[in-house]
């Protein structure tokens, strides 16, 4: 054996051994996240889609239990309390119980546009307003894994693993044994753990075997998803920074593509690249037998910071780009969502960082934007459409 390869396997077996202690004393199960969201009379009405004399009336009349209130009298509402108004006045926000879920792969190959923010704060909102939802981290980083409170190391002896599903080599086919809970009782996830990269390398070696091989490689994804599919009302892929396997299942299990791209000149030169690329791949995907046709496709442009030079032009060119695929309101850079972010949670799990007014403002934004992807995903439900059509016939990019 040579010095190299002994060297580098006795750091890795110190490594491992510093693991298991860190494993051992760090990962306590009572640690976990416990949401402590409460909410005034005016946005429970909001997000349960009435008005706050409805719910008061209703209060009055018996028909919801009244709400909690603090030492000063003022009202709240807690997010089971949100569940109980729903089903206490039959509010149903999602699809009908025949329909599939939308699923949506978050999707650009460049590193850093906000992939995992944006699905983290999308799950948060949907839960917020009715909406189940599976979360697929699909990304070895596991940023959004460790968003929604999962430690990717905890997972290191499991079998029940998105990589272990992904991967050829392994006998581990139930892919709904690798949903978790989350602190949120209607968002799901399928965590991403560190034998997803892995998977990676086992999906690329079927290109040597080639044919059905390589087309079951590339619907892994798909095939598992498929098996929920009726389980929740939207499914949010967040893939790798990169194409590989990994970037190809997502694509190939998505129904509708949400591309973040910031307005920085580099981001959006390598955007037209990422168009490039999507296509040459999903005919790589249809010519392996995989056809792909997605419901909706929006571009959003991300951390939008007005205030600093360039960015405003960036954001006319997107606009006089995209057209009617581009999303009308960018998600403003703001401190609320760095600093939610760097404690690992979302914006809408978070107290004001500053002041009150910018929290508010961050939160109007994100709500603005995520309402309008939402009007795509209800128009893919027959149940929910108002139009009635399914596919994205409507919009248009500029010639
Ligand atoms: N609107 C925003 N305002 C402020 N900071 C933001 C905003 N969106 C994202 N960020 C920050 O930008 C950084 C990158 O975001 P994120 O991790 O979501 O990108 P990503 O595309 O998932 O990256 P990767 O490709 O590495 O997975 C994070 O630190 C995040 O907090
Ligand atoms: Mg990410």
């Amino acid at each position: 054996m040579t010095y190299t390869v002994n060297t580098l396997r006795n750091m890795t077996r110190s490594c491992e051994q510093m693991r298991d202690r860190v494993k051992a004393i760090v990962f306590k199960p009572e640690d976990r996240k416990v949401l402590d969201l409460t909410f005034g009379p005016g946005m429970a009405a909001d997000l349960v889609g009435r008005t706050p004399e409805a719910l008061a009336k209703a209060e009055k009349e018996g028909r919801l239990a009244p709400p909690k209130q603090l030492g000063n009298g003022r009202r709240f509402y807690t997010l089971e309390d949100l569940t109980k108004i729903r089903e206490a006045l039959g509010i149903h926000a999602g699809k009908a119980p025949d329909e599939d879920a939308v699923i949506i792969a978050i999707q650009n190959f460049k590193g850093g546009v906000g992939k995992s923010t944006i699905t983290k704060h999308f799950a948060d909102f949907l839960a917020l307003h009715g909406y189940s939802v599976l979360v697929i981290d699909c990304d070895p980083q596991a940023s959004t894994t460790t968003m929604f409170d999962i430690q990717p190391e905890s997972l290191l002896d499991d079998e029940q693993t998105l990589g272990n599903f992904l991967s050829p080599r392994s006998t581990f086919d139930e892919f709904p044994l690798a949903i978790r809970d989350t602190a949120w009782p209607t968002i799901k996830i399928v965590p991403s753990s560190l034998g997803l990269q892995d998977a990676e390398w086992d999906l690329t070696a079927t290109l040597r075997e080639g044919g059905q091989a390589v087309r079951e490689g590339l619907q892994r994804l798909r095939i598992g998803i498929s098996s929920v599919i009726k389980n929740f009302d939207v499914i949010l892929l967040d893939p790798p920074p990169a194409m590989g396997f990994l970037g190809l299942n997502v694509m190939a299990a998505a129904t509708g593509l949400l591309v973040p791209v910031p307005a920085r000149q580099l981001d959006y030169l390598s955007t037209i690249h990422f168009m490039e690329t999507i296509t040459e791949n999903i005919e790589v995907l249809e010519a392996n037998g995989t056809p792909v046709d997605y419901g909706f496709i929006r571009i959003v442009c991300s951390a939008f910071s007005p205030s600093k030079p360039g960015e405003n032009d960036m954001w006319k060119m997107m606009q006089a780009t995209y057209a009617n695929f581009l999303l009308s309101k960018p998600i403003l850079a703001s401190e609320e969502i760095k600093n939610a972010t760097q404690a690992f949670r979302s914006v809408y799990e978070s107290k004001p960082s500053a002041s009150h007014a910018t929290y508010q403002r961050c939160r109007e934004n994100l709500d603005d934007v995520f309402g309008e992807v939402l009007q795509q995903v209800r128009e893919q439900w027959p149940s929910q459409s108002i139009s009635g059509r399914k596919s994205d016939a409507v919009a248009s990019v500029a010639a």
